[in-house]
């Protein structure tokens, strides 16, 4: 948050001075980098220290990596390159899922009707034995629309490889392409009521949408590795609280988005929860 809210930000230096020069916000975002890269080490000394008894089974993602061997050299990822994945899987793997948790919460708080057919649907799949996905259809709904209307990656960049022609536009080589999915998934031609929350459009009869019209988790070859284990995560979090308490907002004010690398609220709104 603090280095998309100050350092992430274009500075007026950035575009005035040549390439080549750094400018002040560079050098803070050099010591920020720094900064980042020892509180990561920081983590993983921690994690080793607490140890692993020999033998035993991985624990998570981090046991795993740290046994992974490349199937052609056999050697494990060295620090840095370990470093890099702790790095990622924290804002590529938490932030996103606690976004998405966030506006499903807050979209929840102004649908009293769909909060109440979230907990039923929790009740009944209690009932009928846990918390199962394929019990939980309308809840992974509201998921689904949560972050058609709020996508946590609300931008997504491209460095072209080669020349093309895109929308009639030509592209170069290396020019730098934005898709955002904040737009397409609000875009009047591709959906109707765009700005209404309505998760039914996500369920039958309703037909799926568009591939390229709605891409939460991106498109193609470099696809959201996590997509599955957001989706499944993210769905049993919903079901156990929303089953388990009723939310409502306190803070009458409309939340607004902005783009602080993922899609943040602009503050923290009180809610108040109660024991259903
Ligand atoms: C709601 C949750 C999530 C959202 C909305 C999301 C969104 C995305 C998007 C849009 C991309 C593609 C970026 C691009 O095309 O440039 C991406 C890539 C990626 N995501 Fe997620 N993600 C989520 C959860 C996760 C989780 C839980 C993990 C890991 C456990 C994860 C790990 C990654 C990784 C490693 C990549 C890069 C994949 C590659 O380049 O091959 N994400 N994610």
């Amino acid at each position: 948050m603090e280095y998309g809210e100050r350092l992430a930000r274009p500075h007026f230096l950035d575009l005035l001075l040549p390439l080549s020069w750094p400018s002040p916000q560079d050098i803070s975002r050099a010591r920020f980098r720094k900064r980042w890269t020892k509180f990561v080490a920081m983590l993983m000394a921690e994690r080793r220290a607490m140890g692993k008894k020999e033998g035993a089974p991985p624990r998570d993602l981090f046991d795993l990596m740290g046994e992974a061997r490349d199937p052609e050299t056999g050697q494990a990822f060295n620090d840095e390159q370990l470093g890099d994945e702790v790095a990622t899987m924290i804002l590529a793997g938490h932030e996103t899922t606690a976004t998405a948790l966030f506006w499903s919460l807050y979209l929840l708080a102004l649908d009293p009707a769909s909060q109440e057919q979230v907990a039923a649907e929790a009740r009944e799949a209690v009932a009928s034995g846990g918390l199962h996905l394929d019990r939980l259809k309308f809840t992974r709904a509201v998921l689904d629309e949560t972050m058609r209307l709020y996508p946590p990656a609300f931008l997504i960049a491209r460095a072209a490889a080669g020349p093309d022609t895109v929308a009639g536009l030509p592209v170069r080589k290396n020019d730098v392409i934005l898709i955002a999915p904040w737009i397409l998934h609000r875009h009047e031609k591709l959906w109707s009521q765009p700005n209404a929350f309505i998760p039914s459009r996500f369920m039958a009869p309703s037909p799926p949408p568009d591939r390229f019209a709605y891409l939460p988790f991106g498109v193609g070859p470099r696809i959201c590795i996590g997509a599955h284990f957001a989706l499944v995560e993210a769905t049993l979090a919903l079901a156990e609280i929303i089953g388990t308490f009723r939310v409502t907002l306190l803070d009458k004010d409309p939340v607004t988005p902005v783009g602080v690398v993922t899609t943040q609220p602009d503050r923290s709104p009180l809610f108040s929860i109660s024991p259903r």
